[in-house]
């Protein structure tokens, strides 16, 4: 059993007035009949995470969490500008997002290095969520899989059996805030693939293993993604930051949750 989980992931978004109208919006929804047994939490930028927090606190949903969108390699020292891990989770964040593919692209970030983030949010007692996926050119030339081979490979390598309290995004670069989201198809089998090359190090790890999907997911194509059978949650952009479509998301998984063998 995997229960869906959509998490929210804001980017570089939100003011103190509109993340205070955004949870209110979010929390008066849930509170109107979300069937509970799953999961749903959201990645605010760094400075925003005290009030959020709070906030969460304020319209006391236990299943809404929040996350964080990146965090440091290292666990204390002489990093400026660097967020530790320690420091997220005295914020009270449960989920740390990391090698999403703006910052491998925009700040070189290798494969190693978000292993040894994935870690720090462990050992911190935070869930990571790894990201991987490939490019356009990537995928336009046949080597999509092979691309993902080798991203799952490393993290294998590095996080071993600690893997297993990890969740995956498959986030294929040319469906994120393309609007061109990959097809259930086209998703579900990436997924599979990833369980398979998981299973071939740990089978029980990957059955429990939670694979989200993300890129232009959207409250019209939710529900088809999140059906497909090795589609465990969704990691949401652009439609993670108005309230209404974020919930409408949420929404598309309870009924999912309800209905599939997730
Ligand atoms: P998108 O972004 O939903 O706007 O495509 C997804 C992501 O970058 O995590």
């Amino acid at each position: 059993m995997r229960p869906l989980i959509v998490i929210g992931n804001w980017k570089m978004n939100g003011s103190l007035a509109s993340n205070a109208d955004w949870v209110k919006t979010v929390c008066r929804g849930m509170e109107q009949g979300m069937p509970s047994g799953r999961q749903y939490a959201f990645c605010a930028p760094f400075p925003y995470l005290s009030q959020c927090g709070q906030l969460i606190r304020d319209c006391s949903l236990a299943f809404l969490t929040l996350g964080a969108q990146d965090v440091s390699a290292h666990t204390t020292g002489a990093y400026t500008g660097e967020v530790a891990a320690s420091m997220l989770k005295e914020m009270a964040c449960k989920f740390v997002i990391v090698g999403h593919s703006e910052r491998r692209q925009l700040h070189q970030e290798t494969d190693e290095l978000v292993a040894e983030k994935a870690l720090q949010a462990l050992d911190c007692g935070m869930t990571p969520v790894i990201c991987v996926g490939e490019s356009a050119d990537e995928r336009n030339s046949g080597r999509e899989v092979e691309v993902v081979r080798g991203q799952i490979a490393k993290q294998v390598a590095v996080l071993q059996d600690r893997l297993a309290d990890c969740l995956i995004a498959y986030e294929p670069i040319w469906a994120i805030g393309t609007g061109l989201s990959a097809t259930p198809e086209q998703a579900q089998s990436m997924h599979e693939f990833i369980r398979g090359r998981i299973a071939g190090y740990d089978e029980k790890a990957a059955n429990t293993l939670r694979i989200l999907y993300g890129g232009s997911v959207n409250p019209i194509n939710a529900s088809q993604l999140l059906v497909m059978q090795d589609i465990d949650g969704g990691l949401i952009g652009r439609c993670s930051l108005d309230a209404n479509d974020f919930e409408k998301i949420c929404l598309a998984a309870a009924s999912v949750f309800t209905t599939s063998t997730h």
